[in-house]
């Protein structure tokens, strides 16, 4: 599986100067002292108990860790709590009543504030509700929701009665949405009318309907009213909707079920090196501490803050730093439904100000895009509020990097560039705010406790400077436990690279090719594996390659990634035709619907190049790099182990048509 596509070209890589942290900042940050790097090396395991503290424990663990049974992992074992207690209850019971939680702004400039009351109230009577629909602890609910609260308030209500949420982002299709449900044998789903997308009302219940047709299991349906007027729905059977549940609900409290630190708190699908999502399994207790330790020493965020993470629930990062790791620690959380650009390009900028933002996490997409609009969105706005800035998702080159450093945080900001995957449940590589320098370009050192190795195809460390493996050696609280899918499949995706088991020796694998310098830090290039990332999308090029080939008269696909100014990597597809079609256009628009129907429009390909056939080595495997490097119009290396060289010319002269 791995090398397929070689070493990430995703971006240069070339690190900026570095810049200290700024002396405003270091004196008011959570965590300053430059010694606990020393500190978690020599009490490790042990040194996570810090994380494990930030927590409120129903019953307190007996061991920090359990490695009997490598790579399944067990943290604070027997030790019992509960998720939603710990985001809402004990901050009910510190007098917090009256804090802001959330702060929703929605995408027709609707506003709402949801105190700690107001979610407790909330995601009790949903609780409620959804026992009284039948479920029970570790049934498995899908949610499939736009950015609207009631996608956090259904989280918390999972977790409050310890049933695992599956959330399945909104855009994603319908086929995506029963392939995901089917996994997991979920027999019960939160989804909503419709929402808007720049002002126009879209239907998500029909998605949900066409997916009912083709799922095999009985499915108890939630709701939530939207739209209103604009998109009338009527419910079937086994229908409910949301606001009458509430009603009927109303007032009622469910005690928070005490889950052990083991139990799975939620299921997260991702891309993988197959055509297969795979369903991500996380814990309770280690992720919720891994996820809160992070928030407070990573994005330093505290209870009085605006903390603002511009990302979406859908996926990890917005269930890890929208969701469980602010409302562990009693802070605001912003929950943001737009885009940047709508109604206007200062959108996020109108509302860090408005709002008076302390701390704000973004993407290297958004800030290209940001860069390209220009400086003079964000001039418009007081933005003096902003203390910390972070980037996820993709790598950030310099230049975006000192963009945001200057036009965003007006140089007196730090800037995180955090690393880490769904898999890794949070964050696994980053500088220290108050205590690292930053250099722009690279991710930083692994955070305290955090072995990073960057290595050899033999798995031994490369020399500083040089491109290899990015691997992680010893566990974290917050790693995934295993796919739903089966532990065989976990073992063999993360763990069979780099590790020896009869010798007892494991590293993680992350399926990314990385640099790390003489200072240990990390600069990520990109994937090895066949995921590329669109836009901080993850998405698996033999997924995409498997809705192409499905495709009637498609003889061959390969899909690989073509760098891009604005997205980091667009979707670019090479297709062979069984011959006998002369009509291209038809057969591309057919591909393009067949992509979205089976994935949803983040995979609609950049461009669709036709070819008589694809190349391939003599035993007939397609070379894929080697397509990747057309794509990209680098050099192309020697192509005479190719069974048909001829055609890497012919394919060269079709795209220079275009
Ligand atoms: C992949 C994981 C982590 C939440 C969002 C993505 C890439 C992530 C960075 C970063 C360079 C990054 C990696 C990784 N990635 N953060 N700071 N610098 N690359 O989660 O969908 O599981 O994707 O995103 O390639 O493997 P995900």
């Amino acid at each position: 599986m791995v090398d397929r596509n070689g070493w990430g070209r995703d971006h240069p890589v070339l690190t900026g100067s570095p810049r200290s942290p700024p002396s405003s900042f270091v004196e008011q940050a959570n965590v300053s002292e430059p010694g606990i790097y020393e500190e978690f090396e020599t009490e490790w395991p042990d040194c996570w108990e810090r994380a494990a503290e930030l927590l409120s424990w129903d019953e307190e663990y007996d061991t920090v860790l359990e490695d009997g049974n490598a790579p399944f992992y067990e943290w604070f074992a027997s030790g019992r709590l509960n998720a939603s207690y710990n985001c809402l209850d004990r901050h009910l019971e510190a007098g917090r009543k009256n804090h802001a939680a959330i702060r929703w702004e929605g995408k027709q400039g609707e506003r709402r504030t949801y105190t700690y009351r107001d979610l407790y109230v909330e995601v009790n009577e949903f609780a409620a509700a959804l026992r009284d629909l039948g479920v029970e602890e570790d049934d498995v609910v899908t949610i499939y929701l736009p950015m609207i609260p009631e996608l956090p308030i259904a989280m918390l209500a999972c977790a409050r009665i310890g049933a695992p949420h599956s959330v399945v982002f909104a855009g994603l299709s319908a086929d995506a949405l029963v392939a995901r449900m089917d996994a997991a044998d979920s027999e019960y789903l939160l989804t909503c009318d419709g929402y808007y997308r720049r002002g126009d009302a879209f239907n998500q219940k029909s998605k949900v309907d066409n997916a009912q047709l083709k799922l095999e299991q009985d499915v108890q349906t939630v709701v939530v009213d939207r739209l209103g007027e604009d998109l009338p729905h009527v419910l079937g059977d086994e229908e409910y909707d949301y606001h009458d549940l509430r009603e009927e609900f109303s007032g009622e409290t469910v005690e928070p079920v005490s889950r052990d630190a083991e139990d799975m708190l939620f299921l997260m699908y991702t891309s993988g090196t197959t055509g297969e999502p795979k369903g991500v399994v996380h814990s309770t207790g280690g992720y919720l501490a891994h996820v809160a330790w992070t928030s407070y020493a990573v994005l330093d965020v505290k209870p009085e803050d605006t903390y603002w993470c511009a990302a979406d629930i859908g996926w990890i990062t917005g269930h890890s730093y929208i969701v469980y790791g602010p409302l562990a620690l009693g802070t605001t959380t912003m929950m943001y439904e737009g885009t940047p650009d709508y109604p206007d390009r200062d959108r996020l900028w109108e509302i860090v100000d408005r709002n008076a933002v302390d701390v704000f996490y973004t993407a290297p997409t958004a800030i290209r895009a940001f860069m390209k609009w220009g400086e003079e969105f964000p001039a418009e706005h007081d933005l003096s509020s902003l203390r910390l800035l972070g980037s996820v998702g993709e790598p950030i080159s310099p230049r975006p990097w000192n963009w945001y450093y200057e036009h965003i945080g007006n140089e007196e900001c730090p800037v995180v560039d955090t690393w880490w995957q769904t898999e890794t449940g949070a964050v696994t590589i980053s500088t220290l705010p108050a205590i690292d320098d930053m250099k722009p370009g690279a991710a930083g050192p692994g955070l305290p406790g955090i072995d990073v190795r960057v290595v050899d195809g033999a798995g031994e460390s490369v020399d500083p400077g040089d491109t290899g493996y990015l691997t992680i050696t010893r566990p974290w609280p917050g790693i995934a436990r295993t796919l739903y899918d089966g532990d065989d499949r976990f073992r063999a995706e993360y763990w069979e690279r780099f590790s020896d088991p009869a010798a007892d020796e494991w590293h993680y694998f992350s399926g990314d090719a990385a640099r790390i310098d003489e200072d240990g830090y990390v600069t990520v290039l990109g994937r090895v594996d066949d995921v590329i990332n669109v836009s901080g999308r993850r998405l698996s090029t033999m997924e995409i390659e498997s809705a192409i080939t499905d495709v009637a008269g498609v003889a061959e696909a390969a899909v690989v990634g073509r760098s891009s100014e604005t997205n980091g990597t667009d979707v670019y597809a090479y297709v062979s035709t069984e011959g006998g079609y002369d009509d291209e256009t038809a057969v591309r628009e057919a591909i393009v619907d067949n992509i979205e129907a089976a994935i949803g429009p983040i995979a609609r390909p950049e461009a669709v190049v036709f070819t008589p056939e694809l190349p391939k080595t003599r035993s007939g495997k397609i070379m894929r790099r080697l397509l990747e490097d057309v794509a990209n119009g680098e050099e192309l290396g020697d192509t005479s182990a190719l069974r048909n060289p001829e055609i890497v010319g012919e394919i060269q002269a079709e795209i220079d048509d275009e």
